[in-house]
């Protein structure tokens, strides 16, 4: 997969596109990653790309011409299918559409800063207007690496292993079940016992059904497409919310 990322910052995101996880499914051509600038689209001797809002306020508004000319500029190694303006006023972002997106041979992220980019760009270029959750931040960046990085993990070969993908938050619909690793006791509390047991199917049916229960304590908006042994392994914890838990006081 190809993605060309507009930002006035790309020293923001040229770091983190260098270690882990995202650094090695680079090197490994998995996934492609080209920085432009809009301001050197700019065509005025001081390269400006942003400007004061029509009818007034506070703040300045991303020109229309620069980011325009940029993506042309991507004309012919970038099938412009898919345009992502990185904005608090998009569709807040979700692992459905992270996997979406990671379906695409190519997309363009356009990171906003200032008050936002002019109209007419959400309008006529862009094809999705994504954020990523509902706080605000001084630019889409951040966003534009959230974006990046959690399609990465969906391409094929990032994660060494599938099981990591299979058990993260959010795969299966509902938040991941609790880890542990050495040593077994650690200040008097110890791991639960079915995962040092070698049973697989007994520790497949504990992670999930402690995956069901945390999620119904913390995301119980989450627990809408429950199978019948779902519905099972969350009647066999009970109804805890009563219980004086200490996820319970927060
Ligand atoms: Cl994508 N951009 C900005 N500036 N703020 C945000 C966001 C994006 N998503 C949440 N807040």
């Amino acid at each position: 997969m190809r993605i060309d990322v507009l930002t006035l910052f790309p020293e923001v995101i040229a770091p983190a596109l260098t270690l882990g996880v995202l650094g090695r499914a680079l090197d490994n051509g998995l996934l492609t990653v080209c920085l432009e600038n809009p301001r050197d689209f700019t065509k005025d001797r001081h390269k400006t790309v942003d400007d004061a809002p029509y009818g007034g306020g506070a703040g300045m508004v991303m020109k229309c011409e620069p980011l325009y000319t940029a993506v042309e500029s991507l004309i012919g190694r970038n099938s412009l299918e898919h345009i992502v303006l990185l904005s608090p006023r998009g569709r807040r972002l979700d692992q459905q559409m992270v996997m979406e997106m990671a379906s695409w041979t190519d997309m363009v992220l356009i990171c906003a800063r200032y008050e936002g980019v002019d109209e007419r760009l959400s309008q006529d270029l862009v094809t999705d207007e994504v954020s990523i959750g509902d706080y605000v931040l001084s630019g889409g960046e951040t966003a534009a690496l959230v974006v990046i990085e959690a399609i990465s993990r969906m391409l094929p070969g990032v994660v060494g292993r599938w099981e990591s993908v299979d058990t993260d938050s959010f795969f299966h619909g509902t938040l991941g079940p609790p880890q542990y690793t050495r040593p077994p006791c650690f200040r008097g509390v110890c791991v639960p016992e079915v995962l040092l047991s070698g049973d697989h199917a007994a520790i497949d049916r504990f992670r999930r059904k402690e995956a069901l229960r945390v999620t119904r304590l913390r995301r119980p908006d989450l627990l809408n497409a429950l199978t019948e042994e779902d519905r099972q392994l969350l009647a066999e914890i009970g109804d805890e919310t009563q219980l004086p838990e200490k996820e319970n006081e927060r």
